[in-house]
């Protein structure tokens, strides 16, 4: 099974691409092949233009990863109560999957992670990524992470999760993944 992960943001050590890279990690363990397109790989993608054209090599990967993978994690900072620019951006891009045979995210299932300040913008904006990703035919996971990362601090000094909690919540989106997301054989 392939996973592949968008989610980032530009601030070093970001806690939504750690989330995003913590359920791939958790998604690995189980056999997954997994590919992450974080902040800085995000960042170099240009504003998505819908009349096509020419895709710079940063946009031919990121749409050929989605088009070829069998369930995705998609994460965003709450930023202002919503989704972040940079992650909007990368998602509208994924509109050059309209007219494939399986458009969009269609019958994917999509593990969803959000990183805020404050709860409002945790709930808000973990709404609005199902939202997206009713819009794309996905299946969001049951289970959706929510992580505030000023209360729960949810890294420590070396980068690995720091709670206990959360650490649950990775893999049971992890195992919703993957069971949903089986290749039949
Ligand atoms: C531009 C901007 C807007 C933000 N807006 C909100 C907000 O509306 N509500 C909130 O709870 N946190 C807000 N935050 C805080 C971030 O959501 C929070 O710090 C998050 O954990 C950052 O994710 P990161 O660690 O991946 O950078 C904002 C931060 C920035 C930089």
């Amino acid at each position: 099974m392939k996973v592949v992960g968008i989610g980032g943001t530009l601030r070093d050590g970001s806690s939504t691409e750690r989330l995003v890279g913590a359920v791939l990690a958790a998604c690995a363990r189980k056999g997954a092949q997994t590919q992450l397109f974080g902040g800085s790989t995000l960042a170099a993608l240009p504003h998505f233009d819908p009349q096509g054209g020419e895709r710079t090599q940063a946009e031919a990967q990121l749409v050929e990863a989605v088009r070829a993978c069998d369930a995705l994690v998609i994460g965003s900072p709450g930023y202002h109560g919503g989704v972040s620019g940079l992650v909007k951006n990368a998602i509208d891009l994924l509109e050059d999957l309209r007219e494939d045979a399986r458009p969009y995210f269609d019958g994917r299932p999509v593990g969803l992670v959000v990183s805020a300040a404050g709860w409002q913008a945790t709930g808000v904006t973990l709404g609005a990524l199902r939202g997206i990703v009713h819009a794309m035919r996905g299946w969001p996971t049951p289970l959706g992470i929510a992580v505030n990362s000023v209360v729960q601090r949810p890294f420590a000094a070396d980068g690995s999760l720091a709670d206990d909690d959360i650490a649950g919540a990775v893999e049971a989106q992890a195992t919703q993944i993957m069971a949903f997301g089986k290749v039949p054989a």
